[in-house]
């Protein structure tokens, strides 16, 4: 019998719990021993919880206690979850984790700290939810020459994204059912705004391309500024808005890497990931294309991820598992403005302005097309160019809307 302890009893944490107990036969199997819940820390009472009589406010009962091998965090955030998880590898006690903000930030040091103790971190949950994606680049492709990796990471954003284009219903409706469906961080902000997907594509890109990236630093944009005109022009060229990370080689050997929306072809798998689902693909010298799918939030997707890295480590409870990358040195991420786009825009300003910038476009809507649309409104989309050049172009125009076409 292998022994666990669960650092914060969220959705995630008793998630994972839950998966343990209910599917004890096949874990059993699969682990070829025993794997029980001994402790779970949390400074909340769970007094109507069946796991209630396990639950403690005192990390340092787990790190102190020889009969605990594995640390599950899922505590989310930098602060405690940081202290924790570094006290527990200290203590020569495996980490598994969901918490994408601290394996982004902090996972170089933290995996370093697990090389020197020879035990191990891992973090399948923290990217896709439930997809199994990190094992896949740190296993099944690492023949491969990884070039690029960018997908659908956020469940909350594409919920809200693929509502808005079914029900066409208002942001702030939708945003609050993702919340009550358990997909939503506690702050909104992380998902809506992009913090999030940038996280997930920052620790894609230390996996593929052996360096690392500091989500701080990363080109973020999120979705508060798509709206149901743009859903609408989009659709008429035969395209869809998803926030995407993205994350692939340049030839000079840096790497370009940002979140931003994109006009993807509804021709294009990527675009028919829907709802709460996420999609990632990974391009690699040998294999081409792969795509992964999947429910990239909710508790038990994401317990499934977690519990599988559980087993993992209970399988390797004498061996390390190899998951690392380098340290990155400044100007290793492109700057974003250096690199060429299609571009969607809509503007407010005439026909006379668009063509003396940009030449003949395609128009996608003329004004007065679209009952909802602003004054004198026309959206195009341009050939390729750089952000800055797209931004002296741009000058003086009145720009209501500006994404990537992929
Ligand atoms: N808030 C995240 C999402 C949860 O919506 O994708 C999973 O990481």
């Amino acid at each position: 019998m292998v022994n666990i302890a669960i650092l914060g009893f969220g959705t995630v944490g008793s998630g994972v719990a839950e998966v343990i107990q209910e599917n004890a036969v096949s874990i059993t199997h699969n682990a070829a021993q025993e794997i029980g819940v001994k402790t779970i820390v949390d400074i909340r009472g769970f007094p109507d919880s069946p796991f209630a009589p396990k639950i403690i406010r005192d990390f340092s009962v787990v790190e102190r206690d020889p009969d605990i091998q594995i640390v599950v965090e899922t505590i989310g955030g930098k602060t405690v979850a940081y202290d924790y998880t570094k006290r527990a590898l200290e203590a020569g006690k495996s980490v598994v984790t969901s918490n994408k903000e601290l394996v982004a930030s902090c996972g170089h040091e933290l995996l370093e700290i697990a090389r020197r103790k020879n035990v191990n971190y891992l973090f399948e949950a923290s990217v896709g939810g439930g997809i199994p994606i990190i094992r896949p680049i740190t296993q099944c492709l690492t023949a491969n020459e990884l070039d690029e990796i960018y997908g659908i990471l956020n469940g909350t954003t594409n919920y809200i994204l693929t509502r808005m284009i079914t029900d066409a219903a208002p942001f702030s409706e939708i945003l609050k059912d993702a919340q009550r469906l358990g997909y939503a961080e506690a702050d909104p902000t992380a998902d809506v705004e992009g913090y999030d997907a940038a996280r997930k594509i920052c620790i894609l890109a230390d996996l593929c391309f052996g360096k690392s990236v500091d989500p701080d630093r990363l080109w973020v944009e999120g979705i508060s500024g798509v709206t149901l005109e743009d859903v609408e022009y989009a659709r008429r060229l035969g395209y869809k808005i998803k926030l995407l990370g993205r994350a692939y080689r340049l030839q000079d050997g840096r790497i370009a890497a940002y979140v931003a929306p994109h006009l993807i072809s509804k021709t294009s798998l990527l675009s028919n990931v829907d709802g709460v689902m996420n999609g990632i693909v990974v391009h690699g010298n040998a294999l081409g294309e792969c795509m992964f799918y999947g429910a990239g939030a909710g508790k038990r997707p994401t317990a499934s991820a977690v519990v599988a890295d559980v087993i993992d480590a209970v399988k390797h409870l004498k061996t390390r598992k190899y998951l690392g990358w380098e340290e990155s040195q400044p100007g290793y991420v492109a700057d974003i403005h250096e690199i060429p786009f299609r571009w969607y825009l809509r503007t407010g300003s005439g026909l006379e302005t668009i063509g003396r910038a940009f030449g003949d476009v395609r128009l996608i809507s003329y004004p007065g097309e679209y009952p909802g649309a602003g004054p004198g409104e026309y959206a195009f989309a341009t050939p390729w160019m750089t952000g800055r050049e797209l931004a002296e172009k741009t000058a003086g125009m009145e720009i209501r809307s500006k994404f990537r076409i992929l």
